[in-house]
């Protein structure tokens, strides 16, 4: 008895001991993304390294409250799964609430609004919504972009054809090879592809529902109020400003 008193204390002052030293390690966050998505996410070509926006966004608040963080590469369409399961603590991928996620995830305040373009080669002479009937039209698999295409415009366009992509290099990749007419790709992020390749044009898809990015967290999870209250801060003190001009040139 005397000795299993002794090892327990033993035991009792190890865990004392190994909180202790926790104090001083901060708390490490994962944050889930999917690095398809620049200027928001993508991976650095030189360094192997992700970074964007949302990665700076998301290195400023978990420092303003004390932790580390940490980045998880995954596709689109794991992103929520990924939150449920409890893989990741929070996911910043310009994500859209809408209501079928909202279900599934809390949401932060917007930090960026977004619109929709149809991207097709300039050559295609695809120069509106009604243009695309009988055509195939790309979309990144489990994005409010493929929700537009199936449940808005497919009713609405005879011999519409979806064709989903994992990851939006893909659909740029596709659409250059001719093997879809067109994608539906947000404003910020089509702007850096139509940069970089001339053969591609744009219009504005118009919309009726929110497609700006918010962030992402397990359902009931603590970490939505101190988020939310940095996020308002920085939209104060001129942070997010700062971050807007580094990555999005505007
Ligand atoms: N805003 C859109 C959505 O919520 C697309 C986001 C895609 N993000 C990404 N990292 N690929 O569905």
């Amino acid at each position: 008895m005397k000795r299993f008193l002794q090892l327990s204390l033993t035991a009792l002052v190890s865990i004392g001991l190994l909180a202790g030293c926790g104090q001083e390690d901060k708390k490490v966050l994962v944050m889930g993304t999917s690095a398809d998505y620049p200027p928001f996410e993508s991976i650095d070509e030189a360094t192997g390294e992700i970074v964007g926006f949302d990665v700076d966004l998301a290195r400023h608040i978990t420092e303003q409250l004390g932790y580390e963080f940490e980045v998880k590469d995954m596709e689109f369409n794991g992103l929520i799964p990924a939150l449920e399961g409890g893989r990741v603590d929070f996911v910043l991928a310009g994500m859209t609430p809408r209501p079928d996620r909202l279900e599934r995830a809390d949401f932060s305040d917007i930090y960026h609004e977004a619109n929709n373009l149809i991207v097709s080669r300039a050559d295609s002479e695809i120069n509106t919504v009604e243009n695309l009937t009988g055509k195939t039209l790309g979309v990144q698999l489990g994005s409010i972009q493929e929700e537009e295409a199936e449940s808005v415009l497919a009713p609405e366009l005879e011999g519409l054809q979806v064709e989903k992509r994992n990851r939006i290099p893909e659909l740029i990749q596709e659409l250059l090879a001719g093997r879809i007419d067109a994608a539906i790709i947000e404003d910020t992020v089509a702007k850096g592809y139509l940069e970089k390749n001339e053969e591609l044009a744009s219009f504005l898809l118009p919309q009726t529902e929110e497609a700006g990015s918010a962030i992402a967290f397990p359902k009931g999870s603590e970490l939505l109020n101190p988020f939310n209250e940095e996020l308002n801060k920085m939209k104060e003190n001129g942070k997010l400003e700062e971050l807007i001009i580094k990555w999005f040139d505007e």
